[in-house]
């Protein structure tokens, strides 16, 4: 808890989840969104703002094998970030697979023979700690691109996305992206790897041979600062450019 997010921990701290829930359940009408199962479910994600969680999302590493949230809630941020993310055309090709325990290991023992098997060996030296870092985290979310999904679209819509390939990418980020803020706030630490064990992957896990895998998502309770410490931002001027307001 010591190295959680000031953000994260005052709303722990200031109970602000269960005000809210007693608050709702006093109320006599509930909102139509907030029916009785959905705020048993409701926590800090949910109550957090957008905006925030996006600011307090980090890149931790250092992080452990435990986790704030139990595997049913970091399973539901998951499906719902699978189901609501935007795609083009509405494709819906991302796909996830969460490991947690002795599996989310397995992946990172496979991770590490891959890696090992194919950089020399003086980069296999630098990856190795990293490597074993991942390992002794919580759990990780895999992502991939199901390859098959965009023949079920229309001919027209199908034939587009041989044109903009980069739109696959677009929403891989897009869901990556959505994981990584929820889970951090919800307490988790997180970052974001690209380890391409592509075919042990499916094979150990059996899946369809039309799933490619993108990125992992690797997460733990926090033991530390994000990785870099305190960001440094330059200013926005030249980034964000405003004509006619
Ligand atoms: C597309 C993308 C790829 C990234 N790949 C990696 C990666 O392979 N390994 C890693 O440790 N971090 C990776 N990162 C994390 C960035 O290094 C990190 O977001 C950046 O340094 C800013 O730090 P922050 O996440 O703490 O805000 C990636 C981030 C993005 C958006």
């Amino acid at each position: 808890m010591k190295h959680q997010l000031p953000l994260v921990r005052t709303l722990l701290a200031t109970n602000r989840i269960q005000s809210t829930i007693s608050a709702i359940s006093r109320s006599t009408t509930l909102p139509s969104s907030l029916t009785p199962s959905r705020i048993r479910t409701m926590s800090s994600s949910e109550t957090v703002s957008f905006l925030d969680a996006v600011k307090a999302r980090r890149s931790f590493v250092a992080i452990n094998k435990t986790s704030p949230i139990p595997d049913d809630r970091v399973i539901s941020i998951i499906q719902d970030t699978i189901k609501h993310s935007p795609s083009a055309f509405n494709v819906q090709s991302c796909r996830a697979l969460i490991l947690f325990g002795a599996e989310h290991e397995k992946f990172w023992d496979i991770a590490a023979k891959k890696t090992k098997d194919s950089v020399p060996e003086a980069v296999f030296a630098g990856l190795e700690p990293k490597i074993k870092g991942h390992r002794d985290s919580y759990g990780s979310v895999l992502f991939f691109e199901d390859t098959e999904a965009v023949k079920k679209l229309p001919p027209q819509f199908q034939g587009v996305f041989s044109q903009y390939p980069e739109w696959y990418a677009h929403a891989q980020g897009m869901n990556q992206f959505v994981a990584w803020t929820a889970l951090t706030a919800e307490g988790l630490g997180c970052s974001l790897q690209h380890y391409k064990p592509n075919a042990e992957v499916l094979a150990e896990w059996k899946l369809p041979q039309s799933w490619v895998l993108h990125a992992q998502l690797v997460f733990g309770t926090p033991t530390g600062p994000p990785r870099g410490g305190e960001k440094v931002f330059p200013s926005l001027e030249d980034k964000v450019l405003v004509r006619g307001a």
